[in-house]
């Protein structure tokens, strides 16, 4: 029997094994999929005894993701590129790193709005944390000209666009309306939105009418912005595609089997979501 897992820490609000479970049935797999909870201190002896432990692989999460980064023999360019990991398997003895979150955003990206162009205009991304850097790796590598990055903490949206290069410019936080209006993608990927977490504080007025408007945040999973651009009349992206398109790469490595985001696993999901509430 095949097994996979996530560790964080804490590890209580992972849906992961929501999802990889749903498809281990779907798909006929005797396997599983569990989660972990691994402090700080244990990743490395974690990370380092997945076959001891019987296992093909894992998800990481936080705060593990960069630990997980250092400790991989392998890493993918995805994971270069964010200097973080949140996937990784055991291919021939060594302990394989990839960052999928790249994937998972823009594969819903392409799906929800199969019709933008990389070089329809610049990209706005607010926030420069990692999954920021994620998200701007991605637009990079499908061609955009310019990514403009608007953070709290400048400084830290500095260190992103000098890991970059040119295409990446940096905006003034309190910029933020006038500097993204001409946007032809807007992406929150900021903590702000999250439920509890106080509002983004965005106004959409004026924003090109053909901007898509993306938020990574998916509880609530239409979040203020998105409601806004709704409102707009703007074509929006929510958080929760990402969440399901990431785990794809995942479960074929470990289980070998493709597996599809159906909107039944997406009903599954926000079921659990709305009953927990968090
Ligand atoms: P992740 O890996 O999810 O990107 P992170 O690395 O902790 O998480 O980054 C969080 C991002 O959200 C940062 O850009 C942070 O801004 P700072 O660099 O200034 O801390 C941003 N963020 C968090 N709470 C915010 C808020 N209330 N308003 C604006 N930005 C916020």
């Amino acid at each position: 029997m095949k097994r996979a897992c996530v560790i964080g820490w804490p590890i209580e609000h992972s849906r992961s094994p929501l999802i990889h479970g749903y498809w281990l049935k779907q798909y006929g797999i005797a396997g599983s999929y569990t989660k972990e909870a691994v402090p700080p201190e244990d990743v490395a002896e974690f990370l380092r005894s997945l076959d001891a432990r019987g296992l093909a692989g894992c998800n990481v999460t936080v705060p593990h993701k960069e630990a997980a980064y250092a400790i991989a023999d392998e890493r993918e360019p995805s994971a270069r590129a964010v200097q973080a990991a949140n996937t990784l398997w055991l291919e021939g003895g060594k302990l394989h790193a990839a960052n999928t979150d790249t994937y998972g955003f823009m594969t819903y990206l392409d799906h929800v709005v199969p019709t933008w162009k990389a070089h329809d205009g610049p990209v706005c991304v607010l926030g420069a944390g990692g999954a920021a850097r994620a998200i701007v790796y991605g637009f990079l590598e499908a061609g955009v000209h310019e990514v403009r990055i608007f953070n709290r903490t400048r400084a830290r949206a500095e260190q992103l666009a000098d890991a970059f290069g040119p295409r990446v410019k940096v905006f003034d936080w309190l910029a933020r309306n006038e500097g993204a209006r001409e946007a032809c993608v807007l992406v929150n990927t900021t903590a702000a939105g999250l439920k509890g977490q106080g509002a983004l504080d965005m106004d959409l007025a004026g924003f090109n009418p053909e901007c898509v408007v993306a938020d990574i945040v998916y509880v609530p999973l239409e979040t203020e912005l998105l409601a806004q651009a709704r409102t707009s009349g703007l074509r929006t992206v929510d958080g929760l595609g990402m969440l399901l398109h990431q785990a794809v790469p995942g479960f074929e490595r470990w289980f070998g089997v493709r597996p599809q985001v159906t909107d039944a696993l997406r009903d599954l999901v926000i079921a659990d979501i709305e009953g927990r509430r968090c």
